[in-house]
Order: C-alpha cells, then sequence, then structure tokens
C-alpha cells in the first residue's frame, strides 16, 4: 500500500527550532493549531506535544502549495516540508521558543481533515468539566493539559529510577482477587467459571506485597493502580494510582528517609527543586490538638486553641454542657477578621455546619470591649482568662466550636484551612511537608458499635502498647506515619504485624472471631507462620503528588482518562447496562432496587 506520508519523516519537534537552524530544510508534522491570512500569505501555526512553530505559505514563492492551504482548518493534521528562516525584527515572538523563526512551506502533505473541534484547543477555555471530559481525546490536546500529563510520566520515571538504583524490584500483583480492606468498599467482578462468586478489585496490593517479604524479595515496589467504591472528591477518584513499597528488616525510620529520599529526587528531577530532608515531624495527638486534622496544611500557622477548662464553670450554657458531657470547646483566631460581616459570619456557619458543627460562636474583640452574642456569659476573670490562652487583640475576630472531640477538631480543621485561603495566609509557591506519626491504632465506629483499624488491620501496635489491646484498645500506638504536603495526605504507611499471635490479636479486637479471620486472611496468617521476616513500607498517591507538582487543584487533571464524581467515564459512558447474554453466561440476575 502507499505510505501517505510519502517520503517524509519529521526532522524536528514544533519546539525545537532556532535561529541555529536558519536556511536548514526540516520536516515538521502536527495540527493546525491557528490560523492567519495577512494578505495572501497565510500565517499558521503548527502544534504538536512540544508546543508551537510558525509556518508560512507564500503565494508568490509557492503558488500550488499556497492554493492548499487555503483548505486548511483548525485541527488539521498536516506535514510540511520547509526551510527555516528567521522572522523579521518586529515579527519575533519572545513568548515563543521557536519565536526567532518561521518556516517557509515548500511542500504540503494534507494527512487528515477535521471537523470544527467542539472546543478550542486552547489553556484559558470557558467549558464545562462535563464537555471537556466528554471530548477528552480533545481536552487532553490542550497545551496545559499535555504538560501535566508529561509532567507525571517525569515523577514516574524519577520514582523508578531511584527505586532501582536503591535495590527495589518492580513486581506486578493481581488485579482479580479477594477483599484488601483500606475503608472503602470493593468493586466486585463476577466470576463465570465459579457462578455466584465474585472477585474483588485490590484497593491497594498490601497483603501482596507483605507476602513477597515473606519470600524473601526483601524490597519492592510497583506504580500501580487501585480500586475503592468511596464518595469522591476533588482528590479521590474510584481508581487512582498508588507508589507502593515494601521492605524487609526496616523500622519506621527506615521507611521514611527512603520515601524522604525518593521524594526529593522527584522535586529535583522535575521541578528542578532542591526539598530540605528530613521532613517535620509531629504526633497524630499534637496535630489534632493544634491544627484539629491529621493532614494539616503547615504553609500558614493559625492554631486551635482548647478553652474547655475557662468555659466549663462559666455562665455560657452551651458550652458549659458540652464540656460536662465529655466534649471540648475549641477556639480559632482569625487575625484582624473584625470586619467580617455578619453575612460572612453566617456564611461560616453554614461552612462548619457541613462537619455537624451545631453553631459558631464569635466575638469581636474591640479595644475596651467585647462585641458578641455571647460575652454576656462571661465573667471579667474568664474574659481575661480567654483573652490570655486564645491571643486576643484589638481588630481579631474570634470563633468557637463546642462539641465532641471529632466534631470541633474536623469543623474547626476545615474552617482553618477555609480562612488561610480566604485570608490569604497561604505562600502557593511553597511546597510544605510533614510526616504525622503515632497514630492510634483503632478508631470506635459509634455506627457499627465496634473497633476499626485507623489505617489497616495489619499495621504493628507498638511493642509495649500489645498488652492494652486486652484493656483499653484505644490507647494503643501503632507504628504507622502519613505523609502531608501542603494539606494534603499524599502517602501512609506502617511497619507490618508479622508475628501470626499479634495479627490474631488484632482481628479479635477488630471483632472478628476465628472463623471469619480465617476465611478472609487465612493465607495472610499462614505466611506469617513460615517464617516472615519484619517489615514495612508507604503508599503515594501518585495522582496527588503529581497533582500538588502541576499545581492543579483536582487529581481529574493529571489523569489522562478520569471519572466524574458520580464515578462514570463520560467518554466511554461506563458503567453501561449489560446484555441478557452476558449476565446469564455469568449466572447473574439483575433486580433493581429503588433507592
Ligand atoms: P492508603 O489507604 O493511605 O494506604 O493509600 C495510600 C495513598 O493513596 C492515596 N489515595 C487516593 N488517591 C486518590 N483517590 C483515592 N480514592 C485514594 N485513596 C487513597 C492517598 C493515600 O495516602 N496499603 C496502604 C499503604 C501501606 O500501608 O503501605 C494504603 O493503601 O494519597
Ligand atoms: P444560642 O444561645 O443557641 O442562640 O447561641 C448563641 C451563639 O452560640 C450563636 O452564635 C451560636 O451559633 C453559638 N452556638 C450554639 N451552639 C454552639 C456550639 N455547639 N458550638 C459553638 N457555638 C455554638
Amino acid at each position: 500500500m502507499a505510505d501517505l506520508l510519502g517520503s517524509m519523516r519529521k526532522t524536528h519537534h514544533c519546539n525545537e527550532l532556532s535561529a541555529a537552524d536558519i536556511g536548514n530544510e526540516v520536516v515538521l508534522m502536527g495540527w493546525v493549531h491557528r490560523r492567519r491570512d495577512h494578505g495572501g500569505v497565510i500565517f499558521i501555526d503548527l502544534r504538536d506535544r512540544e508546543g508551537l512553530t510558525q509556518i508560512v505559505f507564500n503565494p508568490d514563492l509557492e503558488k500550488t502549495v499556497h492554493g492548499k492551504a487555503h483548505d486548511l482548518r483548525s485541527e488539521y493534521v498536516i506535514g510540511i516540508r520547509g526551510q527555516v528562516e528567521g522572522r523579521p525584527g518586529d515579527m519575533v515572538n519572545p513568548k515563543l521558543k521557536t519565536g526567532e523563526i518561521e518556516i517557509l512551506v515548500t511542500e504540503l502533505k494534507i494527512l487528515n481533515s477535521a471537523e470544527t473541534p467542539v472546543f478550542q484547543i486552547e489553556d484559558e477555555i470557558d467549558v464545562s468539566e462535563a464537555v471537556r471530559l466528554k471530548h477528552r481525546h480533545l481536552d487532553l490536546r490542550r497545551p496545559k493539559i499535555q504538560k501535566n500529563i508529561i509532567t507525571r510520566h517525569k515523577a514516574g520515571m524519577a520514582v523508578r529510577n531511584y527505586l532501582n538504583a536503591n535495590g527495589f524490584l518492580d513486581i506486578e500483583t493481581p488485579v482479580l482477587t479477594k477483599s484488601t480492606p483500606e475503608g472503602a468498599r470493593d468493586y466486585l467482578v463476577p466470576s463465570r467459571v465459579n457462578p455466584g462468586q465474585f472477585y474483588a478489585l485490590p484497593q491497594s496490593p498490601q497483603l501482596f506485597k507483605q507476602l513477597l517479604m515473606v519470600s524473601g524479595f526483601e524490597k519492592y515496589y510497583q506504580i500501580v493502580r487501585c480500586f475503592r467504591d468511596e464518595d469522591l472528591r476533588a482528590d479521590r477518584q474510584p481508581e487512582f494510582t498508588q507508589i507502593d513499597m515494601e521492605m524487609s528488616f526496616v523500622g519506621e525510620e527506615d521507611v521514611m528517609s527512603i520515601s524522604e529520599g525518593m521524594i526529593k529526587a522527584v522535586f529535583k528531577e522535575v521541578l528542578d527543586k532542591d526539598l530540605k530532608v528530613p521532613f517535620p515531624r509531629l504526633t497524630y495527638a499534637e496535630s489534632i490538638d493544634r491544627f484539629g486534622l491529621d493532614k494539616p496544611d503547615m504553609r500558614f500557622a493559625l492554631e486551635l486553641k482548647n478553652v474547655s477548662d475557662i468555659v466549663e464553670g462559666a455562665g455560657f450554657k452551651v458550652f458549659a454542657d458540652v464540656v460536662k458531657k465529655g466534649g471540648m470547646v475549641k477556639a480559632l483566631n482569625a487575625k484582624g477578621c473584625i470586619g467580617f460581616s455578619r453575612k460572612e459570619i453566617d456564611d461560616l456557619t453554614g461552612f462548619v455546619a457541613v462537619y455537624r458543627a451545631r453553631g459558631l460562636a464569635w466575638i469581636k474583640v474591640k479595644e475596651n470591649e467585647w462585641q458578641s452574642p455571647i460575652a454576656k456569659f462571661f465573667t471579667d476573670d474568664e474574659k481575661a482568662a480567654l483573652a490570655e490562652k486564645i491571643g486576643m487583640e484589638p481588630g481579631d475576630l474570634i470563633f468557637f466550636v463546642a462539641d465532641q472531640p471529632r466534631v470541633v477538631n474536623e469543623a474547626l480543621g476545615h474552617l482553618r484551612n477555609h480562612l488561610g485561603k480566604k485570608l490569604n495566609l497561604i505562600d502557593e509557591n511553597e511546597y510544605n511537608f510533614l510526616w504525622v506519626t503515632h497514630f492510634p491504632l483503632l478508631e470506635y465506629d459509634e455506627n457499627e458499635k465496634r473497633f476499626q483499624a485507623l489505617h489497616h488491620p495489619f499495621t504493628s501496635p507498638y511493642e509495649e502498647d500489645i498488652p492494652l489491646l486486652a484493656t483499653d484498645p484505644l490507647k494503643v500506638r501503632s507504628a504507622a506515619y502519613d505523609i502531608v504536603l501542603n494539606g494534603y495526605e499524599i502517602g501512609g504507611g506502617s511497619i507490618r504485624i508479622h508475628q501470626w499471635e499479634t495479627q490474631e490479636k488484632v482481628f479479635k479486637t477488630l471483632g472478628m472471631d476465628k472463623e471469619t479471620y480465617e476465611s478472609k486472611f487465612g493465607f495472610l496468617l499462614s505466611a506469617l507462620r513460615d517464617g516472615a521476616p519484619p517489615h514495612g513500607g508507604i503508599a503515594f498517591g501518585f495522582d496527588r503528588l503529581a497533582m500538588l507538582l502541576c499545581g492543579e487543584p483536582s487529581i481529574r487533571d493529571v489523569i489522562a482518562f478520569p471519572k466524574t464524581q458520580k464515578a462514570a467515564c463520560q467518554l466511554t459512558n461506563a458503567p453501561s447496562e449489560t446484555s441478557k447474554e452476558q449476565l446469564e453466561e455469568l449466572s447473574l440476575r439483575v433486580r433493581k432496587i429503588k433507592v
């Protein structure tokens, strides 16, 4: 078959040529980005993934070629041969890498036509995300998204290079597997050859990587897809990618230090930034106490202050009662915000209500008095104590939430982040890393009335806390660590339980009987009995890391084919109904239940 390209083969990409190439004949291929006609002369910006080059069709020089150029429209795919020329002084475009030159076209091949694109292939477009995702192949042509995908690739390469150089082996693990609990619901896949039975897609390769340690591979990594059926948001997708690692014969410090080395290598390679390691550390307890969240944004200082002891005996019943019932009252000082309007305060009350806070009390601190609906409930001594604890100064606006600790911390922790943005306290160019350590092993699930693992059930308790499993499980601390960047949890890991007796104890504390844990995790227990080395690891959210490297607000901007908030793919229309035949083959019948 005749080759459409003929003898034409690309010699350069569209972001490559400069004044040094003037006089050379070149061949470029790409898409018609923009076209301008200037008194017979046609200028086209030719685009490929690397950038733009201006190409010129001059009727006085190449009449037939110029004639063909009249047919060119946006997004046509073309190949051109031509001469690199210097642009006249006033035509030089300093914003473009190829802005000094243009190509005088002597040969044009139209490789394909294109319909008028649904939206312009430009960075700044006013098109809904739904439309962009439906036409993702066009959306992905936009220079910014191409840059993001390329940046993601570079980050992946830096990760691989670093881990390969440090003795890690890339080993694949199954996708059709058994449930690996990481706190979300499973995606299930029916088995045709085993009617009525299902595989679960892995929420992470957690158990397999532990088995690889038992098998003696010692250092494992994988850039791997994980699947979690959970409520989605800007930094959560139903399928996402982890940089997953595991190492034998290590303690917490070893995993943290190899992780720091990896992140440092990635930032150097991708952004040419020299990060300072080791990253700072904060215990979970301190993080919650000072910032309300276990992933605090440390780019700004605003801290929560616990004022429970001051308000416990005070006349404001709402506060006093909460403290008496085991709750707490915390304050947040919005410095200098005395000018907030009633509406702004009402909006913030609505904001904290999302986190189940039942109110947001406030005080405006004036020179000699407080303006506040609750000022009248406090004695002068109590006022003085509050002022000191909260660091009140004239001009400040103080917010309070009183409730159970979880509600108070979540509400004020998120309010803190919100104010950080609203008050411009954040330096957007900063990369602020933090390790959060000493997590509790368990938390109590009020709905299910049982303990749950804060990370996953394979996380090791501190040796000295193991006896507490029987007496005071919530006091048991775990050898787990999360890594936080600018308020995002970008990774988390732990030292694992490598002794089967301890693993059984933890399963039991989680409310599983022997039959349950043997049927779910018998293979793990059996491996732990067969000479399991001490081991630990970590997994990074690769999408989140890429999002922060690209300075994007959503992981959807760094995933080639992401899903919507409703876990749907706009492009392919997945998920979708399936045929009767296929269901029959799988021995399934669909009964729609109204929800
Ligand atoms: P964890 O559940 O903390 O740990 O997951 C590790 C990291 O993956 C990212 N992440 C997500 N990113 C996008 N969308 C999601 N739905 C999503 N869920 C999690 C986060 C998170 O920090 N097996 C353990 C790791 C270990 O112990 O080694 C695990 O999966 O950035
Ligand atoms: P009330 O006495 O209910 O009108 O509340 C007086 C002020 O206290 C209002 O500003 C409420 O928003 C606030 N408030 C009520 N309940 C709480 C609570 N649990 N935590 C913080 N503030 C509250």
